[in-house]
């Protein structure tokens, strides 16, 4: 080594280590907090002092990330990627969730490399890291975001203790296509409530200081509009207008980073064309330059590499220089990155500034997390022990899993079950353990939940629940059928356990029919016949399509994946212990042919009505009903509830004001209860089509049997604005409709001009 360099080196070090020693500027909360702490002098300053003293190569190695040997037979310490690591060529880690092991690796980098950057852990922490929330398209049905919130950061506390500091999460994909599989890990098909659900999970996770060794990077996924491929098929193309990308897909994204969110992830799929991995358009010019996002773009799982098959790059190295000049900051596993970007940069399609920015980003989320000033505060096997499964996370697995059942159906009040009832309990989902955990259940151990047999038994005792299985979940075998039959007939009612395997949802588990498999709804078929009440619980990563099996069913409950403490939870909605209040976050139609199906459909110029004479030349179905089988925001309680018509404070809203809409809500049954109640408008006339209602706001209300209580929403501007015509955000003066009600369905109206 030369002097001067040898000089050189001692001078970046002492000016990294005074960097390293300044107290670090913690709190990272609201939007206006966020983005005055990306720009804070005092982390700029540490980032560009190490970024000073750092090779090329090293650089690299910061933008490149590389999933953990872990699998199922254990940690490897003989992978390609130690080597990688302790070259400086490696970064970040996924897929490595244990204290020690994660420490081992952090040493690496500690000790046996020359720059010192500590590694960045990430996983899929998407609903609980081992203790198990419901499936987040569940937990979305429970519409409380203080709820939400409340089990991210429990999900954060345990994976930051297992040595991770960044979770692949929040899902903030629309979706409005149930074949679609992933709509399990998403917030439904609504911009609105996707958009708080977002925020509320990005504050759970994060918490207000990410340095703190009880929370996680957020990472915003998948960017963008990966929720809409053609056909529900995973990966597939996604075409649509600028309009419908603004309008509906990108406001839950755009929420999470507003909320403060460190990083994004691109998605697999194109979009109009452009894979989203190699678009400038989404990653530098919305993201970046309209919302003013600071964090890190990843990849998604190997999507650089990805561009090739797409067509858009000739081969890995063209591909990595695409990624890299729309924006792209770190390779998740596809390694193009560090293979290509020296060539590259010396070639002149990549630039040394797009390079150095992209590492900038990456430090300063190492520098906020916190892991320049301790490297090793996230490993802790008594803080993982402390935390996982404790009893404070245990209540709260329980409470969110009630809250995210939804009562679909309950005639003649079959439900709760009544004490001393005899229930047979039937079905291939009622002795499933593994099952209840659902899909991307992180390192969650399904051995430990009980199964809803165990927890009914536990609820109602022993000797009122009988038992059979009936069918498989799929198949032709109906040998079960006989011995379920006559179970049913010894009871005094069926509970049935029907539905997917959790296989069936989550990523690359699309379903060209959504609805039950025939062995089941043969099962079905069967114990109706004999003429006892039977109520149908759901386990499903999706809504189904079942206009079969409802007719054939008292009362059906859909309790998604529910989670660890997902049976006991279910026992509590069952025995009317917790009377549910859980509204669907996504439309259920009747068949699978009426995909795509949501509340927020545009009028059409031929709208159908089922009032009057029927006319042939209407946008309608011939043998089937425009309506869907269960309405976005439908759910039942075990009591009833009354809505006033609601109240405006103006029927002549100036510009620029506030509208408060009011209405009285009444507990008219003879159960204490949760009511979620729901606010949409129309739009009467736009320059645009515009939907024939959009929800603007939802309240969860406790009202004791026979009370009332009055709730009051605010009416923004912004609520009241769209992209007109001319593609400008902003309202339009006109008349207008206020919807109050328990579900899209089920509303009472009022109207308004907004006048300028
Ligand atoms: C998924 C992402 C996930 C990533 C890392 C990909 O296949 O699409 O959602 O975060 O893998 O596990």
């Amino acid at each position: 080594m030369t002097q001067k360099l040898m000089m050189l080196l001692t001078v970046g070090v002492v000016v990294f280590l005074s960097a390293c020693q300044q107290p670090l500027v913690k709190k990272v909360a609201t939007k206006h907090e966020a983005s005055k702490y990306f720009n804070d002098p005092v982390i700029t300053h540490k980032v560009d002092s190490v970024l000073s003293m750092m090779t090329l190569d090293e650089k690299i190695g910061q933008l490149t990330l590389y999933s953990s040997g872990w699998d199922k037979t254990g940690p490897s310490m003989n992978e390609n990627y130690i080597n990688d690591i302790k070259a400086g060529r490696c970064g970040n880690i996924f897929n490595a969730f244990s204290p020690d092991y994660n420490r081992k690796l952090q040493k690496i980098a500690m000790e046996q490399t020359r720059m010192k950057i500590p590694l960045l852990f990430g996983y899929d922490v998407i609903h609980g890291q081992k203790t198990i929330f419901p499936i987040p398209l569940g937990e979305a049905a429970s519409w409380d975001l203080k709820s939400i919130q409340k089990t991210a950061s429990a999900a954060a506390a345990e994976a930051a203790a297992a040595g991770i500091q960044w979770t692949y999460a929040p899902m903030c994909d629309i979706a409005r296509d149930p074949r679609w599989g992933r709509v399990s890990e998403g917030a439904g098909e609504d911009p609105y409530l996707g958009s708080k659900i977002a925020a509320a999970r990005v504050h759970g996770f994060q918490g207000t200081d990410l340095a703190s060794d009880t929370t996680v990077v957020a990472c915003v996924k998948h960017f963008a509009a990966y929720g809409a491929p053609e056909a529900g098929r995973d990966y597939n193309t996604v075409d649509m207008s600028e309009r419908k990308l603004r309008d509906v897909y990108l406001p839950p994204y755009k929420a999470a980073v507003d909320a403060g969110a460190g990083t994004v992830m691109t998605s697999f799929n194109d979009l109009n064309g452009v894979p989203a991995t190699a678009s400038h358009f989404l990653m530098t010019d919305i993201l970046r330059k309209e919302w003013g996002f600071n964090g890190f773009v990843v990849t998604d799982y190997t999507a650089i590499n990805e561009l090739v098959p797409h067509g858009i790059a000739k081969d890995d190295k063209d591909a990595a220089a695409l990624a890299m000049n729309a924006g792209v900051d770190m390779d998740m596993q596809g390694g193009t990155y560090s293979k290509y970007l020296k060539e590259l940069l010396k070639e002149g399609r990549v630039t040394q500034e797009e390079i150095d920015n992209a590492v900038r980003r990456v430090l300063r989320i190492k520098f906020r997390l916190g892991l320049f000033a301790d490297p090793y505060k996230y490993f802790s096997n008594k803080r993982e022990k402390k935390l996982t499964y404790s009893k404070y996370h245990m209540a709260l697995a329980r409470q969110m899993a009630r809250e995210s059942m939804v009562l679909l159906k309950n005639d003649k009040e079959t439900l709760p079950l009544k004490k001393g009832q005899r229930i047979a309990l039937i079905g291939p989902l009622a002795d499933s353990q593994r099952d209840l955990l659902g899909s991307w259940h992180a390192a969650g151990d399904w051995k430990i939940n009980k199964t809803v047999k165990e927890a009914m038994v536990e609820q109602f005792g022993k000797s009122n629940i009988r038992y059979a299985k009936g069918c498989d979940l799929r198949g032709d075998n109906r040998s079960g059928f006989a011995s379920a039959v006559a179970v049913a007939r010894r009871s005094d009612v069926v509970v049935m356990v029907l539905g997917e395997s959790a296989e069936w949802s989550g990523e690359a588990a699309s379903r060209a029919h959504i609805n039950l498999p025939h062995i089941q709804s043969e099962l079905l078929e069967a114990i109706h016949k004999t003429g006892k009440p039977v109520v149908v619980v759901l386990m499903s990563g999706r809504p189904l399509a079942l206009d079969k099996e409802v007719p054939m069913t008292d009362a059906m409950l859909e309790a998604w994946f529910p989670g660890t403490e997902g049976a006991p939870a279910l026992a509590d909605v069952l025995s009317g212990k917790y009377n549910p209040s859980g509204k669907l976050p996504m439309t259920f139609p009747r068949i699978t042919g009426q995909i795509p199906i949501y509340y927020s459909a545009k009028n059409t110029g031929r709208p159908y009505t089922k009032t009057g004479k029927e006319q042939k030349y209407r946008s309608r179905y011939l043998f089937t009903p425009n309506t869907p089988e269960f309405a976005f925001g439908h759910g039942l309680s075990y009591t009833t509830f009354s809505y006033s018509a609601p109240k405006l404070s103006t029927v002549r809203l100036q510009m620029g004001d506030t509208l408060h809409v009011s209405a009285t809500i009444t507990n008219t049954g003879n159960y204490d209860g949760t009511e979620v109640a729901q606010l949409y408008i129309r739009d009467m006339v736009g320059s645009v089509t515009r939907p024939v209602k959009e929800l603007k706001g939802f309240r969860r209300i406790f009202l004791k049997k026979g009370e009332s209580k009055t709730v009051t929403f605010d009416l923004t501007m912004n609520d009241l604005s769209f992209y007109r015509k001319d593609m400008t955000w902003g309202t339009e003066p006109g008349d207008f409709k206020v919807f109050v009600g328990g579900a899209s369905d089920n509303v009472k109206e009022a109207a308004f001009t907004l006048v300028k």
